[in-house]
């Protein structure tokens, strides 16, 4: 043991997610299974949050703990319990960064969760939210989507951001997701830059319609109805030609047999909702294959969409 450190350490995982839904700009979010980010925070002598290790980012995160969502989240986090520690973190990136998969989320939820526990959890999973909020807006922009199922596990609505009241979802039996990934990396903030300001009051009335008509299809389990609300007129078109090929992956999808298609987060990923595992992958082979007709080589992953967010390891 080094002699900076007092021994006691908690490793946490927090998973990848897909945010917005296509509808739900900034309110709609879920985890997937398979990757994630991992943290290991110990305490040491010197008071304060700072970095040990950082690997699996290709050296392009910051060292600073102010500057990276880990360190800004442990550090509010440790804030919040108002124990005085000294807390040093390592981070394993699983997820590659700027690929639209909640990346910064889920290092700012497995560093919360990870401070949380070795510090005896006085705070409850909600109350991680705000910590990883403060990490994201510090990154790129002020949102739970991607933190608040990265914590949460499922689906889950942000109803409302400051404070946090978020929502949980139930998810329709047997739905299924599918997220490919193409190989170029797509800044959240430059994604968020080519936003609209305003929006023509037509197009919010149907956005209302379609979020609320998503809220009943979870309830009801009514996957056609599903199936006619991930559509968005807003955000999507001013992303879209981001991203090489992304109208030609969606329409791949849906011919695939996907219920519905869209940009994942802030991009260049696309995800599609299926009805079932074996749907998701006719879909992701479609999806593939239009991100290669468009020079992208690109990765897919199938996930149920109902799965559990951070825990210890
Ligand atoms: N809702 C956010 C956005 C998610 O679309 O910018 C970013 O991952």
């Amino acid at each position: 043991m080094s002699k900076k450190t007092t021994g006691r350490e908690v490793k946490a995982f927090a998973p990848a997610t897909v945010a917005n839904l296509g509808l739900g700009f900034d309110i709609l979010g879920l985890a997937l299974v398979g990757p994630g980010d991992t943290v290991t925070a110990r305490l040491v002598r010197e008071k304060g949050v700072r970095m040990g290790s950082i690997t699996g980012d290709g050296g392009v995160l910051p060292n600073d703990a102010g500057a990276n969502t880990a360190g800004i989240a442990a550090a509010a986090t440790l804030r919040r319990t108002g124990i005085k520690e000294g807390i040093e973190l390592d981070l394993e990136k699983g997820l590659p960064i700027g690929s639209g998969l909640g990346s910064s989320a889920a290092s700012a939820a497995a560093a919360a969760w990870a401070v949380n526990r070795l510090l005896g959890s006085p705070l409850r999973r909600v109350d991680l939210v705000e910590p990883c909020v403060e990490a994201e807006e510090a990154v790129s922009g002020r949102h739970a989507d991607n933190v608040a199922p990265a914590l949460l596990g499922g689906l889950i609505l942000v109803q409302s951001l400051d404070p946090p009241d978020l929502v949980r979802l139930p998810v329709p039996e047997g739905l299924s997701v599918v997220v490919v990934t193409p190989d170029f990396v797509l800044n959240t903030r430059d994604s968020r830059s080519v936003l609209p300001e305003s929006v023509p009051l037509k197009k919010v009335v149907r956005s209302t319609a379609n979020i609320a008509a998503m809220v009943s299809a979870c309830y009801s389990g009514d996957m056609a109805l599903l199936a006619r609300c991930v559509t968005d007129e807003i955000v999507t078109p001013a992303r879209a030609p981001l991203i090489p090929g992304c109208g030609e992956v969606m329409d791949a999808a849906l011919n695939a047999g996907a219920l519905g298609s869209n940009i994942s987060g802030a991009g260049p990923s696309v995800f599609a909702l299926c009805r079932s595992p074996i749907s998701a992958a006719r879909a992701a082979d479609a999806m593939k294959a239009a991100f290669a007709e468009a020079g992208l080589e690109s990765t897919a992953l199938i996930s149920p969409a109902d799965c559990p967010g951070a825990r210890s390891t």
